[in-house]
């Protein structure tokens, strides 16, 4: 009877486990919002992304040697010229939800390029974690597919 329950599960685990790994339930068990990307708009989109993690990273080694030009060069590359560059037929696609934590994102670092100018280094660093704050809250809600 154990033997002739142990076949069975096992033959059920074969029809289920294929069904576990394909891309398809990857999507199911997301529940983050799809953005509706085509493949080009997304390999685009993500190439922005890693400039962003780059100015942070910039930003973060400017202020760790008191480099106010540095700072500020980072900041500059993440600010209103990248939103600048989001092309008008993506935009105009762009839940306002997005939109809504995306723009305020790039008026941070565009805040952060005058304040390198003046502010203390603590008062920029709690800046940058205020930036990273919008990061962590548009990655939690939605995905560039
Ligand atoms: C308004 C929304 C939004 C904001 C703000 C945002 N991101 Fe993203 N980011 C996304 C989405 C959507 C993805 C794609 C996630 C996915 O499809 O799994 C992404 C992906 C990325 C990736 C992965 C890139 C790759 O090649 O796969 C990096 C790195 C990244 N973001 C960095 C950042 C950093 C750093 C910040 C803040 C300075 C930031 N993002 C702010 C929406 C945002």
């Amino acid at each position: 009877m154990t033997r002739l329950f142990a076949c069975l599960l096992i033959s059920l685990l074969g029809y289920a486990l294929p069904t576990v790994t394909s891309a398809e339930d990857t999507h199911m068990t997301d529940p983050r919002t799809s953005l509706g990307m085509t493949p080009v708009e997304r390999a685009e989109f993500l190439s922005e992304m890693r400039k962003m993690l780059g100015s942070i990273q910039g930003i973060l080694q400017g202020i760790s040697t008191e480099d106010r030009k540095m700072i500020a060069e980072f900041a500059t590359q993440s600010g209103n010229r990248m939103a600048r560059a989001t092309p008008d037929s993506l935009r105009n696609r762009l839940p306002q939800a997005f939109k809504d934590i995306g723009g305020p994102t790039h008026l941070m670092f565009e805040e952060l390029v005058v304040r390198a100018e003046t502010d203390d280094m603590g008062d920029l660093l709690k800046h940058t974690t205020d930036i990273m704050g919008q990061c962590m809250s548009c990655h939690s809600q939605f995905r560039a597919d």
